[in-house]
């Protein structure tokens, strides 16, 4: 199993893929399956801003149109290129406490080699699953 470095390197290697013609502020995301494979995402702006794909989200989704589950995933690790490793913001704390575990390990990266490791349950205690645990 690879360890959260070189997932970490391949969340930057994902960061190539950005469209960020607004913001000109790249992140990139990789999802790593407890097989050992390896999906990326970067994030994807618009025009009409609010239509913007965060990486972590587009992550996710490229495993799930993969055919991925969330028992089958074992890690997200997420960089940008900030003083302070990148915080995930709330509508991906959101998407990742459903379509992943809430013990699965998140990695927040930055380019000068900071990596704190957290959790998705962590990053949103207390959310909203009411639904979505009802619909089960
Ligand atoms: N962004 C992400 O992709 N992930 C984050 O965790 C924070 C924000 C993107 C959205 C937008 O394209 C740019 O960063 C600036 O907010």
């Amino acid at each position: 199993m690879m360890n959260k470095k070189e997932l970490m390197t391949h969340a930057k290697k994902a960061t190539a893929y950005a469209y960020i013609p607004y913001s000109k502020f790249k992140v990139g995301a990789a999802i790593l399956t407890k097989d050992n494979r390896v999906f990326y995402g970067a994030n994807i702006e618009n025009v009409a801003y609010s239509s913007t794909m965060c990486a972590e989200r587009a992550a996710i989704y490229h495993a799930y149109m993969s055919g991925v589950k969330k028992k089958d995933i074992h890690a997200i690790a997420i960089i940008a290129d900030l003083p302070d490793v990148v915080a995930p913001c709330g509508e991906c704390r959101q998407v990742m406490s459903e379509m992943l575990n809430l013990d699965t390990k998140v990695y927040l990266g930055n380019y000068k080699g900071k990596i704190k490791e957290t959790t998705v349950g962590k990053l949103l205690p207390n959310g909203f699953d009411s639904l979505a645990k009802k619909l089960k």
